[in-house]
């Protein structure tokens, strides 16, 4: 969608995974859906270096919701959110971060809060922009087909007549099996800045290969319709919770940068370990997340040894690759060489190893390289050409 806004996948914190519908705010005052949650995850989010990063967007999901007033307006559940959306969008814009809100297309939200019909959608999208919310996310349940290629549609050209840059999450495709002829991605791509396009993500390591694997065999579909504006979302970042050993937290993190994906981390800030924030908090990750061109990266490579790997094309002739075992057995020595991944140039190339940062040069595209990778974990570099009167500073120059 070309509003100006997600030129780069959106950053920042999203409450489902981890929190869900806990609404037991009696019982459980710390963790369930509202004002407070918000508050302490921003607070977080501006305190701990992420905001700086780019993790900027800080958006509540399902289960917000107490009802509609008498003119029909949209009311938080009052116990939960005592000062209303506004305030918290105030909040978060004094803290240089931005609010995102989520609603359902259908007569209710999946978890079955008041969802948002045909009949509400302008009124719902003046709603949100005058509590000066950043972003929407309009999931589908509890809708028909027919609804959703009007409502989706309706729901873009509403938020835009407000006038408020409110970026569109559509979980359209989601609902639709995720793959043409039913869902049509370049309709997509001019009303919606990014889609759902699967299942969503659990708090397991298999479920992250469930998602990855229908993204990557969809590739040659999912691939070419992402880019500035528009991008593909395999779902939240599951780093800092339950399901994911080390390994696979970096493995996840270095799939979803390759694939361009929103980087929506949800995970309880307050209490994340050292090791996860450096997961999540890594810089060159991040550049290459952000890179401006925007280019989703693919698999170029399946071995029977159970390696794969993934290469992103990124801005000034640098990419990313990622080598991601499928093994379980112990640390593989993969050899490989540019060559086999398919490099034809002459040029000389360095490599910066994302997560150790050791830098390997003098790789031609002959030149004979191993890299070890742990089991159900990733080994990623950072590739870059080193021209003959090249130096590392005009490099930085470019
Ligand atoms: C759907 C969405 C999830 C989440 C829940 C909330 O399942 O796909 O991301 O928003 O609804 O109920």
């Amino acid at each position: 969608l070309e509003n100006g806004l997600l030129r780069t996948p959106p950053m920042g914190w999203l409450a489902w995974e981890r929190f869900r519908c806990n609404t037991d705010c009696d019982e459980d005052p710390k963790n369930c859906i509202s004002e407070r949650l918000f508050m302490e995850m921003a607070d977080r989010l501006a305190q701990d270096g992420w905001r700086d990063l780019g993790y900027t967007y800080l958006n509540i999901d399902d289960c917000w919701i107490g009802g509609r007033d008498d003119k029909g307006r949209l009311v938080p559940d009052p116990k939960r959110f005592p000062n209303g959306i506004a305030f918290l969008a105030d909040y978060a814009h004094s803290l240089g971060l931005q609010l995102g809100i989520y609603e359902d297309l259908g007569n209710f939200t999946c978890m079955g809060y008041p969802g948002t019909t045909l009949d509400k959608v302008v009124q719902d999208a003046q709603t949100f922009a005058e509590w000066k919310v950043d972003m929407l996310k309009l999931d589908g349940c509890f809708s028909t087909p027919e609804e959703r290629a009007k409502g989706y549609p309706m729901m873009a050209a509403a938020l835009n007549a407000t006038g408020r840059p409110i970026a569109f999450s559509c979980s359209w495709p989601a609902y639709e099996g995720g793959l043409p002829p039913e869902v049509n991605y370049s309709l997509l791509t001019d009303i919606c800045n990014l889609w759902r396009n699967y299942d969503d993500i659990q708090d397991s390591w298999s479920s992250v290969l469930f998602v990855l694997d229908w993204f990557v065999d969809h590739q040659d579909i999912l691939q070419p319709v992402a880019g500035p504006g528009h991008w593909n979302d395999p779902d939240m970042l599951l780093i800092g919770n339950f399901g994911l050993s080390f390994d696979q937290a970096r493995a996840q993190m270095a799939l979803w940068t390759v694939l361009a994906a929103p980087l929506f981390m949800s995970t309880d800030l307050r209490t994340i370990s050292a090791q996860n924030m450096d997961i999540l908090q890594n810089p060159l990750m991040i550049k290459i997340n952000q890179d401006p061109l925007g280019i989703q990266g693919r698999r170029i490579l399946k071995e029977k040894s159970r390696i794969e790997v993934f290469l992103r094309p990124l801005a000034s002739h640098t990419c990313a690759l990622v080598f991601f075992s499928r093994r379980t057995d112990m640390p593989y020595r993969y050899h490989s060489s540019l060559a086999q991944l398919n490099f034809t140039s002459s040029s000389v190339y360095e490599a910066q190893d994302v997560y150790t940062g050791n830098v390997i040069s003098g790789l031609q595209a002959e030149t004979n390289f191993t890299v070890v990778i742990n089991p159900s974990g990733v080994v990623m570099w950072y590739l870059y050409p080193i021209g003959k009167q090249g130096t590392p500073q005009q490099r930085e120059a470019e």
